[in-house]
């Protein structure tokens, strides 16, 4: 194809929809040329005016949808187009997980190198009410002082007050709506980002799918509980059903993270219960668990189900384990399970759930995955399955070395993101693993985001003789 100057491109112009890109843009191309259309579906005919020229793509935004494609719906939100959160609400359900699996063959294609077997994404149990935990960022009205609550417009940190939103359980509003009227009672003051002022910064609420009931944290700028705080803290757990817990946490620091360091529990309990697996987990203020409970129950079925099928009794190495939910799901398969997971807070809630689960073979390690794997207390020791699953930006080439050296059967390879995915993988093909497939899961229906399971074979990787310890 003839690749044209981006100087050729015209400010507007007509093009064809052709597919999904990773972050859901639409994308068209005009002699080679790539234009990133936002909005748009594949198969759609669209005007377009260009926002912005690169190099080698441009970005654009639909000014008329001349055909619009057969996938393409009404979006059931009328926040969709100025609320950064689903970004392809615009897409029929079963079009999505179309468009999602190609994203990851794309990928693969892409990055890894080479076309890989992607199966068909296996579907959220529920698209709506799906997410179940929130996390607002707060701010406040200049003039009249009213505290906002919402979500960034996409693509900027303009705050969009949300006063109803269907991907997330219908109560979270009335949380949040009580938060906004309460916190103006009592003069709380909404962060403002411009110049680090302003008390109440987020405001994060964890509700389990099993129990219904909510844990609240209050994440204010500040590093002491105020008396106003505690009394909002105070109302919220008092006048509102099925609240758990009330917790503040202290972020004090000009910076994105959300949460702070320290947590305090202010009221109840400082955790919620959820079930995966048929095993009862607790899940704190800044424990990672997965934000859709049945879908996530999905991945960690077909996890144990394809270790049963495949192993008997094995050894399993759950590394980047959060609060071992692979370890204590996969317990009664395995022989022996050893976990590794860098955030003490998890680790604690591991080890409460193990004692109340009342399992005896997992061993719990609070520590970095790659300086743990490589340290000498795995010395000999060696595993039948590997489960990795790390935060977006992927695993460390350390970690995947030991990873390599400490599994002598199957690494399951379980990413939120495709991109470090592919690249992961393709270091794992680069020393001798075989990637046999992947199944990837949605675990966030109407946006771009896809989660995958990937099957990795390591029986052709040569490996110095070592003893089973176990
Ligand atoms: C995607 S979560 C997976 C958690 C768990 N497997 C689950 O499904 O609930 C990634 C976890 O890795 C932890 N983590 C991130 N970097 C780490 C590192 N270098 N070493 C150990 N754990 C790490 C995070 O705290 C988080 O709990």
């Amino acid at each position: 194809m003839q690749v044209i100057n981006k100087t050729d491109i015209p400010e507007i112009l007509t093009v064809k929809i052709e597919k999904l890109s990773n972050l859901g843009l639409g994308i068209a191309k005009v002699g080679g040329f790539v234009i990133f259309v936002s909005g748009a579906c594949p198969n759609d005919t669209v005007k377009i005016k260009i926002t912005k020229k690169n190099k080698n793509y441009a970005n654009a935004e639909i000014i008329e949808i001349i055909e619009p494609s057969p996938d393409r719906i009404e979006p059931f939100c009328k926040m969709q187009k100025v609320c950064g959160a689903c970004q392809i609400q615009y897409i029929e359900y079963n079009a999505q997980l179309k468009y999602k699996k190609q994203i990851v063959e794309d990928t693969m294609r892409n990055i890894f190198g080479e076309e890989v077997e992607v199966r068909n994404v296996i579907p959220s149990p529920n698209t709506m009410e799906y997410r179940h935990k929130i996390q607002y960022p707060i701010g406040q009205t200049k003039d009249s002082k009213r505290i906002l609550a919402g979500y960034y417009k996409s693509g900027s940190h303009d705050l969009v007050n949300i006063k109803y939103c269907p991907i997330q359980p219908e109560y979270c509003d009335k949380i949040i709506d009580f938060i906004r009227v309460t916190a103006q009672e009592l003069k709380i003051t909404g962060y403002s980002e411009k110049d680090g002022l302003g008390e109440l910064r987020h405001v994060v609420i964890r509700t389990s799918y099993d129990s219904k009931k909510s844990l609240v944290v209050l994440v204010v700028n500040n590093s002491s509980l105020s008396k106003n705080i505690k009394q909002l803290g105070e109302k919220i757990y008092n006048n509102l059903d099925n609240i758990q817990g009330v917790a503040v946490n202290y972020n004090n620091k000009k910076t994105n993270l959300i949460l702070g360091d320290k947590t305090d529990i202010t009221f109840g309990e400082g955790y919620i219960e959820e079930k995966l697996c048929d095993k009862m987990f607790k899940v704190g203020a800044k424990t990672f668990f997965q934000v859709n409970p049945p879908s996530a129950d999905n991945i960690f079925r077909y996890v144990k189900d394809y270790i049963k099928n495949n192993f008997d009794k094995p050894t399993i190495l759950d590394a980047y384990a959060g609060i071992t939910a692979f370890g204590i799901c996969l317990s009664d398969t395995a022989s022996k399970v050893v976990s590794i997971e860098e955030v003490k807070e998890s680790v604690e809630l591991a080890e409460s759930i193990i004692n109340e689960n009342k399992i005896n073979n997992i061993e719990l390690h609070q520590g970095d995955t790659g300086k743990f794997l490589s340290n000498e207390t795995l010395l000999g020791r060696q595993f039948h399955v590997t489960i990795l699953d790390p935060p977006r930006k992927g695993c460390t080439p350390n970690s995947l070395d030991y990873a390599l050296k400490l599994t002598k059967g199957k690494i399951i390879y379980v990413s939120c993101n495709p991109a470090t995915l592919a690249r992961d993988l393709k270091y794992l093909k680069e020393h001798g693993a075989k990637v046999e497939y992947i199944q990837p899961f949605d675990m966030f229906p109407h946006t771009y985001h896809i989660e995958n399971v990937a099957i990795i074979d390591l029986h052709s990787v040569q490996l110095p003789e070592q003893k089973l310890p176990y």
